[in-house]
């Protein structure tokens, strides 16, 4: 007897159906341990559809573009938060200020968004010039959320003090509760889908910083490397790549010397 409040039995088969569509369209490898965790994450959209078994939901997947995408935000990683692994943003707000330009910054999995806010803040402050602030994501549906610029009033937590009053309103009536990103720091940002595994757009040009943090732990040795390939002409010599402070690099065979936990400067 199946019971409701359960998904139905994934076989590996299946498993492995998902697994290689995730794979395709993201380079993330669900490890041969996420069985149970994908049927899991998975049984709501089964429910949605009224349907009883994998088999059906992945015939579902092929007839309807649109669901791959939902099936994707429910077992990509997209956890985020303002100033996260702060020791970056307090690096590069030192060496913003000696850059001696207008500097090109590039949160490259931007997710909702609070990563690139963070970094046009700090942008702000470390180049009071004038900055430019590409922020992008393969998933339209976080890039969509981060262009609001609007977040729950419990991230102001994160940030130092009081910069929550000199980049953001707050919320009133419909928006009561939320932190509004203010205007003056939404001119120099820019929204853009680009998934990394596949060639880059043309027009993105060089950067002074990448950052690629937290999506590398789900990418191969090779996914990794290829991705890691692909971003190098876009970072100028000197320029800084930051990954997550639990991912690793240091296999690859690339123009780039360690100055930092998880900072690399581009050779
Ligand atoms: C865990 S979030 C990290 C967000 C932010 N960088 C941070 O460190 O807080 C990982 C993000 O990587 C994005 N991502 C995963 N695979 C990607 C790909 N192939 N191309 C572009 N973005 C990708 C996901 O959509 C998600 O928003």
């Amino acid at each position: 007897m199946t019971d409701a409040s359960s998904p139905p039995h994934l076989d590996q088969a299946g498993f492995e159906r998902i697994r290689q569509r995730v794979h395709q369209a993201t380079g993330h490898r669900l490890a041969d341990t996420r069985l149970g965790v994908v049927a899991g994450r998975l049984h709501s959209r089964l429910q949605h559809h009224g349907l009883s078994s994998f088999e059906a939901y992945l015939e579902l997947v092929d007839a309807q573009p649109g669901e791959q995408a939902l099936l994707l935000s429910l077992l990509i990683a997209r956890d985020t938060y303002f100033f996260r692994e702060h020791r970056h943003f307090e690096h590069l707000l030192r060496w913003l200020a000696g850059i001696g330009h207008r500097p090109r910054l590039w949160s490259a999995a931007c997710a909702t968004g609070e990563e690139a806010w963070s970094l046009a803040m700090v942008a702000d402050q470390g180049a009071p010039g004038g900055w430019e602030v590409l922020a992008s994501d393969y998933d339209d549906c976080l890039l969509q959320q981060a262009r609001t610029g609007l977040y729950d009033v419990n991230q102001a937590r994160y940030f130092p003090p009081g910069w929550v009053s000199r980049y953001c309103l707050c919320g009133a009536e419909q928006t009561a509760g939320r932190l509004r990103i203010a205007a003056g720091l939404r001119e120099g940002v820019r929204f853009e889908n680009i998934n990394l595994i596949r060639p880059l757009p043309e027009h993105l040009g060089a950067f002074d910083a990448i950052l690629l943090r937290n999506l590398l732990a789900g990418f191969d040795e090779r996914c990794k490397a290829d991705v890691l390939l692909r971003l190098m002409p876009h970072l100028r010599p000197g320029g800084l790549l930051m990954i997550g402070h639990s991912e690793s690099i240091h296999r690859l065979d690339l123009p780039l010397r360690p100055i930092l936990p998880s900072v690399f400067e581009r050779l």
